[in-house]
């Protein structure tokens, strides 16, 4: 009985361990999952639980606001904020700055004060670099402004823009905001950051435009902020979609910054179980379509319990808006965001796949050892493989897998953002290949790349496609500077992309014993732009199949200095930066 005990004690410690809070399953998404804090509730100890638990990203849902760090012309107050930016370092958490240029939440003695418009440029340039300067390299991204644009799609009239506004027209006062914001801390991300403008519709087209503009002529914007104040009625997600794909493809990222989903509630605050499992799916859906982009950076909710909300008082009747609920316990909202964060499919591209040593992305070849960058969904750790009982690569590493036509290639690493694996030798004769990724046995949408018999790439010494070419002499000792190859010598040049050989190369398996595998091919090399001979074309001892270890003889032609090193199989040429060092 008591052995069992300590069994059932030992289980459920393994189920604590393996339980993923939200910020584990954002970290496997490379995305910030984040909330607004009010720092005066830090030191109660379930908020503080929560938060540091579940989270890793925190803004200051006030305490950033004009009116409360700057509540005199010349009087700044830090301390609520310098509390909240060292919780989230303490915690490992980002922190998101909110907000500089807004028509809210503005001191009196700046919107009864009179100003003219340079006093009153000035003092917002004041404020901008007193603000962004002070949190400068702590505060990752700013909410540089917010709510410029009404509905209709025309710049709302504020004390900043036109009110009497700081002396520019148009999205001027904004651009300026902006601009301030860069040179006052040029690491931070700068973000415009709306509602109502997740959708389709006047606003989130003005917005657009804004931003379409400000890239074109360089003005300093990284990004977009959708606010999703939700009731139970959002926009549709096929226009958010649509709208996150636009601005994402300007080259700015997007990030949900404000999520909450009112929904009736009742004198004591409580919600019914049915709009509760409404308003979890619009968590779902939500999380889901950020999760379709890569620009798509962080989630974030404003507040997560529902004892702090500014829900009710604002929307009378309505309430219950967050996915802990008054007493911290989670929401059927706070399932639907982890299963979103655990189910919703990686996003790859095809342009992401490259070869691992030249990284020429145009074509794989059966055998190449490639790279596939920008899988968004993966490892937080990096893991290596080793070979298994049979003596193969696995095709399963830290659950990754990558598929060519549904075969499973042997993985050499894997973590979020990049994969390397050998592409199986069957997609020979191919001329196109469907790739797809898969994390935790959810699969990418598949992505069609070319097959081509060869794709030569000699690997380089530092992992950069270019320059030093990893090149041995007979004697196994790296060719470098101090050690270049003379003319009249062999060496021993790294590549791969050979494409078919012969013997036939076993997907994973290591060349331990001969013959090692031969391409098909015709294999020659160039050295400076001279023909030498090669002696040798086949599998490298140790390396595998799919790796090429080609033996080549330095010609008497070729002069001294760094030369370019060029393998050429079958038709297809390796890159033509790699060098070698010859005395
Ligand atoms: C809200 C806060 O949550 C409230 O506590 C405060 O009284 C008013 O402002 N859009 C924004 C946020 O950008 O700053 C607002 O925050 C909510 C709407």
């Amino acid at each position: 009985m008591r052995k069992r005990l300590r069994l059932l004690a030992l289980l459920s410690l393994a189920a604590l361990a393996t339980a993923q809070t939200l910020r584990d399953l954002a970290a496997e998404r490379g995305i910030r999952i984040g909330a607004a804090v009010d720092p005066s509730h830090l030191n109660e100890s379930q908020y503080d639980y929560t938060l540091s638990r579940e989270f890793n990203q925190l803004t200051a849902e006030n305490a950033m606001k004009f009116e409360a760090i700057h509540p005199g012309i010349r009087t700044y107050s830090f301390n609520d904020v310098d509390a909240l930016v060292t919780y989230g370092e303490k915690n490992q958490m980002a922190v998101r700055g909110h907000t500089l240029v807004w028509q809210n939440q503005n001191p009196a003695w700046l919107t009864e004060g009179t100003f003219t418009p340079a006093e009153r440029s000035a003092i917002l340039e004041d404020h901008i670099r007193t603000v962004v300067g002070r949190y400068a390299g702590r505060v990752y991204a700013w909410d540089v402004v917010n709510e410029a644009f009404l509905d209709d799609g025309k710049l709302r009239s504020t004390l900043w823009s036109d009110a009497p506004g700081i002396g520019l027209t148009g999205t001027g006062y904004i651009e300026q905001a902006f601009r301030w914001a860069r040179s006052a801390d040029p690491r931070a991300l700068l973000f415009y950051n709306d509602y109502n403008a997740e959708g389709s519709g006047a606003k989130s087209d003005a917005i657009f435009h804004m931003v379409e503009d400000f890239k074109k002529r360089g003005v300093p914007i990284d990004g977009v902020g959708l606010q999703m104040h939700w009731s139970t009625s959002p926009s549709t997600l096929a226009s958010i979609e649509a709208n996150i794909r636009r601005l994402t493809d300007l080259g700015v990222q997007v990030q949900i910054t404000e999520l909450d989903v009112r929904v009736p509630i009742d004198a004591a605050g409580n919600a019914t179980a049915e709009s509760l499992a409404t308003q979890a799916q619009i968590y779902r859906d939500m999380v889901g379509v950020c999760l379709k982009f890569a620009g798509c950076t962080a989630i974030q909710t404003w507040g997560f319990t529902d004892k702090y909300s500014w829900i009710p008082p604002v929307f009378p009747g309505t309430g219950a808006a967050l996915p802990w609920d008054a007493a911290y316990n989670a929401k059927p909202a706070y399932n639907a965001i982890a299963t979103a964060l655990r189910q919703s499919p990686p996003v790859i591209t095809a342009a992401g796949l490259a070869n691992a040593a030249s990284y020429a992305s145009r074509a794989v070849a059966p055998g190449e050892i490639i790279v596939l960058f920008g899988p968004t969904y993966g490892p937080a750790a990096l893991a290596v493989s080793t070979p298994g009982a049979d003596g193969k690569l696995p095709t399963k590493l830290s659950d990754t897998r990558l598929l060519f036509d549904g075969m499973a290639a042997p993985l050499i690493y894997t973590v979020l953002g990049q994969v390397s694996a050998i592409v199986p030798f069957a997609v020979a004769g191919h001329t196109t290949a469907q790739v797809e990724y898969e994390y935790r046995d959810i699969r990418s949408t598949p992505v069609t790349v070319n097959v081509t018999p060869t794709m030569p790439g000699i690997f380089t010494l530092d992992s950069s496609g270019r320059g030093a070419a990893a090149v041995l002499d007979a004697s196994y000792r790296v060719i470098s500077n101090s050690n270049p190859a003379a003319r009249g010598d062999t060496v021993l040049v790294f590549a791969t992309g050979a494409g078919v050989t012969d013997p036939a190369g076993a997907d994973g398996a290591l060349s331990l014993t001969a013959p090692f595998g031969k391409p098909v091919a015709a294999v020659s090399v160039q050295i400076g732009g001279e023909d030498c001979t090669v002696t040798y074309a086949a599998g490298a001892y140790g390396l595998v199949a799919g790796a090429l270890q080609v033996n080549v003889e330095v010609s008497s032609k070729v002069r001294s200095g760094d030369q370019p090193l060029v393998l050429r199989i079958g038709n297809e040429y390796s890159q033509s930066v790699a060098t070698i060092r010859v005395k």
